[in-house]
């Protein structure tokens, strides 16, 4: 049984006006049949920590460094994030690989960081679409799966986005059939890799251009346990109506 999950990416948006979208979600979400995880920047992470105490909704940080302290300026570690109330930490997102040049081997470093110091790591996946023109998605992200998800893994210490590079902030989403595909292939190499108990609880999240209007459609496809949302996830009116999808699925 995977316990599904809406989070929201808010990349770096948001300052301490952003906080009454919070108050609104919380407002919304009493008790969701799902788990609701907004990923702020570092900045704002133990306002909204302090926002949400009491409720369901949780917090992660978008990125933590490999080293749990020491001279590294402008980093955070993964207990600074937990010091600030996250509970999960987005890692690889395509523009952390892109803007910030992480291999796979970065991600897995930070992912067993994190995981070490309690955190659950939504590390993130996913091809360009020249590698997907080229008929190599499926072995890119096996690629990134076995070289960022460290060993050791428990279920609960773990959660994939399968994230297209081209369809982040573009509006264009693959077919469904595209998404099903990556998804099967992701929740097989997971239980190939960790056994069917582990690799079958283990959440896997669509991410790219997800919205109210497409969100139903989507969850419907195999293997989709929620979604990572950046753009839709800034306004409590818009994310709203993705996290009522994903408990009507
Ligand atoms: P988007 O971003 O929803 O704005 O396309 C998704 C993401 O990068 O996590």
């Amino acid at each position: 049984m995977v316990r599904k999950l809406a989070a929201g990416n808010w990349k770096m948006n948001g300052t301490g006006a952003s906080l009454p979208e919070v108050e609104a979600l919380k407002a919304a979400l009493s008790e969701p049949s799902v788990d609701v995880l907004i990923c702020p920047p570092a900045t704002m992470l133990s306002r909204l920590s302090d926002a949400l105490d009491g409720s369901a909704i949780v917090t992660g940080g978008q990125d933590c460094h490999a080293a749990g302290s020491g001279a590294h300026t402008g980093d955070i570690s993964a207990d600074m994030l937990r010091d600030a109330g996250a509970t999960h930490v987005i890692l690889g997102h395509s523009e952390r690989r892109t803007d910030h040049g992480e291999s796979d081997a970065d991600v897995r470093a930070k992912a067993k960081s994190a995981i070490a110091a309690g955190l659950r790591a939504v590390i993130c996946v996913g091809e360009t679409l020249g590698e997907r023109e080229a008929a190599n998605t499926l072995s890119i992200i096996g690629g990134q799966l076995a070289g960022s998800v460290p060993d050791l893994v428990t279920a609960d210490r773990l959660v994939i986005a399968y994230e297209p590079v081209w369809a982040i902030g573009t509006g264009k989403v693959p077919t469904t059939d595209q998404i099903g595909e990556v998804h099967d292939f992701i929740r097989a190499e997971l239980e190939k890799r960790f056994g069917s108990g582990v690799g079958r609880s283990v959440p896997i999240l669509y991410g790219g251009s997800v919205k109210g209007s497409n969100a139903a459609k989507i969850f419907a496809v195999s293997n989709v346990n929620g979604a990572l949302v950046g753009g839709a996830s800034l306004k409590a009116a818009d994310f709203l109506p993705i996290v009522e999808a994903l408990q009507a699925s």
